[in-house]
């Protein structure tokens, strides 16, 4: 099969890194990649916001399969335009994005369905959002509607920070993304990533993972795009999971495929595990990064068999093994980030830091004069696997120590809960 895989980051080259082991490969290109993901593929310089061009690619190299890493293409339309020229695409189409794309439009799926999730109001006005919040009262949860990148949504424990909230949505702070707004009651419980790949009618349970999502240790600091994750979640117990199925993923398949956009491609359900259950926070309609990485090391099949029978209709056909082991990854990040991270700082010694059950994943990494230099603000995903939590966190630290990059940093204390959670029993 020739593969043309869609992304960049961490997660790309996890999944690079998988479907390159697939007997069934026999090419894989990568647009725009990086240089990890070069190591798996072959890097194409492709305008992938330019989807006519990527349909030429695709024809030129005859392409069997596009597989479509981050939440941009798939809101664009990328899997629309694929298939309307024939092309197989995993990923879904720009209407079953809208679970990712606009945070109303889940909500409202949710209502009609009876999915349990934060009580919530969606408002185009600040006066009309001010008046709820004022009602409600804090702590409360204020959300752009649209995709922005991560920053859109403020936990607020007062009223003020509640308000500042709203009027940063409708000063244009997050452009289009914050013309609509969601406000959402405040949720407590033990957060939980659950993943589905899906082929329009079956979903089909594809692993669990905590992320940590601030910058510092012990969950302080501003949020980030997630700087450490691993699998499988402890809260995702075999039954929570059967609940979660029941009460969250089936019913959205069906409301999706009833409003005539059914979901393929894979569905991550970001979760609060409450006293009464689980209750959806978010939809994203791609992997998690980092949580792809903990993903990937786990599993024991065949990537690309399974990304084939989601694309065909064929899950119900299928199952998935992971191996009896746990998966941990720390992020490392360029000094500066969430902010502005610097670039240009040379990294050594990456490829003798990866061994056995240890894997490094390339995320803003760049080549520069035959240095390894960082180019983003996640940089490299430092990822080990071990009988429990707390031996793969042993290893990814000790291989993390090997690397040398003054400029670059981490937290300390990824795993925590689950390490005190395995020390304790
Ligand atoms: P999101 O960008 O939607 O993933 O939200 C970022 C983080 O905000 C989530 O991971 C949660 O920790 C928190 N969050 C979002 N919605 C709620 C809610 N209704 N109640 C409590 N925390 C929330
Ligand atoms: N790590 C969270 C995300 O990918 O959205």
């Amino acid at each position: 099969m020739r593969v043309l895989l869609i992304g960049s980051g961490g997660r790309e080259h996890a999944l690079a890194w998988k479907i390159a082991a697939s007997p069934l490969l026999t090419k894989l290109y990568a647009a725009p990649g990086n240089p990890g993901i070069g190591r798996e593929a072959e890097l194409v310089r492709l305008d992938i916001a330019d989807h006519a061009a990527v349909v030429r690619f695709c024809r030129e190299n005859e392409i069997d399969l596009v597989v479509v890493g981050p939440e941009g293409p798939l809101v664009a339309g990328i899997a629309d335009d694929l298939r309307a020229q024939g092309i197989r695409v995993f990923g879904p189409s720009k209407a079953a994005a809208r679970l990712e794309g606009s945070k109303g439009f889940t909500k409202d799926l949710c209502a009609r369905y009876g999915i349990p999730t934060a009580a919530y109001g969606r408002f185009g006005d600040l006066a009309s959002a001010r008046a709820y919040v004022e009602k409600t009262g804090a702590p409360i949860v204020i959300k752009a509607d649209g995709l922005a990148a991560g920053k859109g949504v403020t936990v607020a424990m007062t009223l003020d920070e509640a308000l500042a909230a709203l009027e940063a949505c409708f000063d244009g702070s997050f452009g289009q993304a914050g013309a609509e707004v969601v406000v959402e009651e405040f949720l407590t419980g033990e957060e939980a990533s659950f993943f589905c790949l899906c082929d329009g009618t079956t979903a089909l349970p594809f692993g669990t993972a905590q992320d940590h999502k601030r910058l510092s240790d012990g969950d302080t600091g501003p949020n980030t795009g997630g700087m450490g994750a691993y699998s499988p979640a402890p809260v995702m117990t075999p039954e929570m999971i059967d609940r979660t199925m029941r009460e969250i993923v089936e019913p959205t398949m069906r409301g999706m495929a009833e409003t005539g956009a059914p979901f393929s491609g894979v569905l991550f359900a970001g979760l609060m595990i409450t006293d009464k259950g689980p209750k959806l926070i978010e939809y994203n309609t791609r992997f998690g990064d980092p949580e792809c990485q903990v993903l990937m090391m786990r599993l024991k099949d065949d990537l690309l068999v399974l990304l084939n029978a989601a694309a065909d209709g064929q899950l119900a056909h299928t199952s998935v093994r992971w191996r009896d082991e746990a998966a941990l990854t720390v992020v490392m990040a360029a000094r500066g980030y969430p902010g502005t991270p610097e670039k240009g700082s040379v990294i050594r010694g990456v490829e003798a830091a990866a061994g056995e059950g240890v894997e490094i994943f390339h995320a803003g990494t760049a080549i520069n004069g035959g240095a390894l230099v960082a180019n983003g603000g996640r940089v490299l995903n430092i990822t080990a696997a071990g009988r429990t939590v707390g031996e793969a966190q042993k290893k990814a630290y000790a291989a993390l120590d090997r690397i040398d990059w003054p400029q670059g940093f981490c937290r300390r204390d990824i795993g925590w809960l689950a390490v005190a959670r395995e020390q304790a029993n």
